[in-house]
């Protein structure tokens, strides 16, 4: 394991991975009639906060406020803070078009969280929206300093409406200190932070702010985001995850089936998310 993980293929030493086929899951959704009508930002018109139905029913906006309402959807033991420092741009973990959703090894401890972002996805939303979808992953891990904020890009209370061109439809949060803090409505002044050590979702319509370290101590932190985007965004066709390797899918599907089973996968989900705020 390298000191630090800057970038997976040039200081990562193995090339090893995690992966999940979701079709099998998708077959299930779509014989268990879960599959629902996608309602996401229609890219690049975000500044007029207007969102639009990809189906044959009318837009829902209560349907959407209660998709993008931020909901912790499960807590971790640990987050295996003591690991080497990370900090790496957008990992593909699922190519528009696939099925497959993949981590390198090195990544191994956000696996649980990617398996669990990828079923919510497809239960909200459908197999049809599942497979169209791109999921891009960030993580950092890192040393904060007293008196800085978790993640230093987020220190304003700020949204996601413009990020990545307004092609962003849901983000996905884990974190194992200083949890996010989030506005729930426009009227409302008091911010609401999720769990500590949880996997939080909510829409890049809602504010939020990475808290300070408060403490008046060093804290490592473990961060990870996953970013959902209806149709490919990033480095379309260009991967950059060396767990997406399908030519060593089985090995690397048995590796995930292994790791998901072990007592190394700390993350228990809720049987429902929880919204936060009751
Ligand atoms: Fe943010």
């Amino acid at each position: 394991m390298p000191d630090r993980i800057n970038d997976l293929y040039l200081n990562c030493v193995e090339q090893n991975g995690l992966l999940l086929d979701m079709h099998l899951l998708a077959e299930q959704v779509c014989s268990e009639g879960q599959t629902r009508r996608p309602y996401f930002f229609a890219p690049n018109i975000h500044k007029s906060f207007r969102m639009v139905s990809t189906g044959e029913q009318p837009y829902d906006s209560a349907r959407r406020a209660e998709i993008a309402r931020p909901a912790v959807l499960g807590t971790f033991k640990h987050l295996d803070g003591e690991g080497p420092g990370i900090s790496h741009e957008a990992l593909i973990i699922k190519e528009s078009g696939s099925w497959h959703v993949g981590l390198p090894a090195c990544l191994d401890i956000f696996f649980p969280a990617a398996k669990a972002v990828a079923e919510d996805v497809l239960s909200l939303y459908g197999p049809d929206y599942f497979q169209d979808a791109q999921i891009c992953f960030f993580s950092q891990r890192h040393n904060v300093l007293p008196g800085d904020p978790g993640k230093t890009s987020g220190k304003d209370l700020h949204d996601h409406l413009e990020s990545d061109h307004g092609t962003m439809d849901l983000l996905y949060v884990m974190t194992d200190c200083f949890p996010t803090l989030f506005q729930l409505s426009e009227k409302e002044t008091e911010l609401y932070p999720t769990e500590t050590l949880s996997l939080s979702r909510f829409g890049p319509e809602i504010r939020h702010v990475s808290p300070r370290n408060e403490t008046g101590q060093t804290l490592r932190r473990t961060f990870g985001t996953f970013n959902i985007h209806p149709k490919a965004y990033l480095y379309d066709g260009m991967p950059n995850n060396a767990g997406l390797n399908l030519k060593r899918a089985q090995e690397f599907e048995q590796a995930a089936t292994a790791y998901l089973q072990s007592p190394a996968n700390t993350l228990t989900l809720y049987p429902d998310p929880v919204a936060l705020g009751g």
